[in-house]
């Protein structure tokens, strides 16, 4: 519950309107005499045939609207304005939040609904780069918001580990492959072996006719080549691995291309049992006219497959396996058309389902005050971009030990430095709206003072170490409603309305597949937090003892939120730093 969702709730029971166009048409008006919120009557002029502000009159005589005394509710020309009673508010959000505690936010909204969140796929054999690292932190955040709000969510993770280059990759193995190289670094020994079979190539033709060869033998099965492919993809997870679990990424299954190659003719039999099939230039399409699309081809004109017909192989069997509500692809902006095209003809198909499945796409990654040097050509690996964030917070967080004075151990700073350094890495794919390109700068990822993890994280720390001093000295968070409704002035108030919002943002997030809605809630709150702090203090033997446990609540409502939220987005809080 917030607040902007219990007004339309009301306004909606009592006019009929849909809830949903009420809280959008809510505002926040400008000045404070102005109440909290503000509902502009216009939108039922038409329906009532009446003035505006008849019926804004009207409707600020409805008991009802005041929720039991949470408002007083008031009209000003067609407006109608809600004044939060601050004491009620207070108590009330702190109360809630306090008891939910760091699962503040969880909801039961998806309850008996299976939603599957596709994320990261990387190529098998291929260096994991930034952009690979977009995927992986944006569908391991929407997995996380998911499973939050009550829903059954199957992370997957859709390898790219089939196709002709596996052809090739064995062909270049078995010519020039090194077996020590692969054991120690496998996925540069086997970048280094494919560069090699594409220069060796042009000189001579006939290494791509082996490939070939050596490709049809892996589809068929030839214990040989499956067992060498099945080496690289091997050593492959086991890089990807160490890469998911240092970011705390987790998947339900790995079921990649490779998976659904012996599903597609099946596809193939059902596009042709529905007349769908058609021939093109040697190739076998579906024709997407009658949605403005390029027509999708299935088979290839030698009667190979390629990626599109193993997606709808894919969705396929995800919607027999899962009999999912959702289906979401995070997979970036270019391939857009791709699943388009791929939806377009689910649809065409008769599949309703189409329109469950959803592309969630995103920008690009983009480097300001960075250099680094690229082992692989111009690609900059996620491994390198976490080891130079650790290393600089690292710097960050030792200096500010020396000046504050705190004794660290070396295995305290390592572990924090690890996360802070990762959480700014994280913080910076989701801090905007996933369409926007993102440009990485250390000013701005490692600023303690901007919009940026260590931030938020700081102020986490910053308020669990209140909490201990409040401990020592004998304090604890009061859960008395009429002490906590003390908590009425304007700095208090600002963070409490920042607080309350935070569950809608969650659902928000859901809805349009944006964690940046959850990362700015959070910066809203710890900045609201940060000034309260600064004008109001919390603990002090000039204190009376209520105003002290009355903070400390607020301090633990705010830690609370940060916390959850900051898992949402897939972040690690420490208790100091
Ligand atoms: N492996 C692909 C790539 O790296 C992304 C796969 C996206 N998922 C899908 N179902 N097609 O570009």
């Amino acid at each position: 519950m917030d607040y902007k969702s219990v007004i339309a709730e009301n306004i909606s029971k009592v006019t009929e309107l849909p809830e949903d166009q009420i809280f959008k048409l809510i505002e926040t008006p400008p000045q404070k005499d102005l109440g909290d919120f503000a509902f502009p009557c216009f939108i039922l002029a038409k329906s009532l045939h009446k003035a505006p502000a008849m019926i804004s009159e009207e409707l600020a005589g409805n008991e009802s609207l005041t929720y039991n005394g949470m408002f007083s509710v008031k009209n000003a020309g067609p407006y109608l304005n809600f004044y939060i009673d601050r004491s009620n508010y207070a108590a009330d959000t702190i109360t809630r939040i306090n008891e939910a505690g760091d699962k503040f936010g969880a909801a039961e909204d998806g309850k008996g609904q299976n939603v599957i969140v596709e994320f990261s796929s990387p190529n098998i054999a291929k260096p994991f780069h930034v952009g690979h690292a977009f995927t992986t932190i944006l569908g391991n955040s929407l997995s996380r918001i998911y499973d939050r709000l009550g829903y059954n969510v199957i992370r997957m993770n859709h390898l790219g580990d089939y196709g002709t280059q596996f052809g090739k990759l064995i062909t270049a193995y078995r010519l020039w492959g090194d077996k020590d190289a692969l054991d120690n670094d496998p996925i540069t020994e086997l970048l280094r072996i494919y560069v090699k079979f594409h220069e060796e190539a042009k000189k001579d033709p006939s290494l791509d006719d082996t490939a070939r060869e050596n490709f049809k033998k892996l589809e068929d099965g030839c214990p040989e080549e499956v067992e060498l492919w099945q080496k690289f993809r091997d050593m492959s997870l086991v890089v990807f691995n160490k890469l998911y679990d240092r970011m705390g990424v987790a998947f339900d299954n790995y079921n990649g291309e490779s998976f659904y190659s012996d599903k597609i003719p099946a596809v193939v039999d059902m596009l042709k049992s529905k007349n769908l099939l058609v021939e093109s230039e040697g190739a076998q399409v579906v024709m997407l006219d009658e949605y403005k699309l390029p027509p999708c081809i299935i088979l290839k004109s030698d009667g190979t497959t390629i990626y599109a017909s193993r997606d709808l192989a894919a969705v396929l069997y995800r919607k027999e396996t899962y009999d999912f509500n959702k289906n979401i692809y995070v997979v970036g902006t270019p391939q857009a058309l791709h699943f388009k095209q791929v939806f377009s003809v689910l649809k065409k198909a008769g599949y309703d389902f189409a329109d469950d499945c959803v592309h969630v796409g995103f920008g690009l990654v983009k480097f300001k005050d960075m250099v680094f040097s690229t082992r692989e050509g111009n690609i900059v690996l996620l491994e390198d971009l976490l080891d130079a964030a650790v290393a600089k917070t690292r710097e960050v967080i030792e200096e500010n030990a020396k000046q504050r004075g705190q004794d660290m151990s070396e295995e305290e700073i390592s572990d924090i430095a690890e996360k802070v350094g990762i959480g700014a890495v994280i913080y910076t794919y989701v801090k905007s709206g996933r369409e926007k390109d993102i440009v990485f700068s250390w000013e701005e990822m490692l600023n303690f003072n901007g919009n940026s993890a260590p931030y938020l994280m700081y102020t986490y720390a910053r308020i669990r170490s209140i909490m201990r001093k409040a401990k020592d000295a004998g304090l604890t968070p009061s859960s008395d409603t009429e002490v906590l409704g003390t908590l009425t002035g304007d700095d208090a108030y600002s963070v409490i309305s920042a607080l309350s919002g935070f569950e809608a943002d969650v659902k928000k997030a859901a809805a349009v597949y944006e964690p940046f809605i959850i990362s700015r809630s959070l910066f809203e709150t710890a900045s609201a937090f940060n000034s309260f702090y600064n004008n109001c203090r919390i603990l002090g033997d000039d204190i009376d003892v209520k105003d002290s446990e009355a903070r400390l609540a607020l301090c633990e409502a705010v830690a609370n939120v940060l916390k959850s939220g900051l898992y949402l987005l897939g972040i690690e809080t420490v208790e100091r730093m």
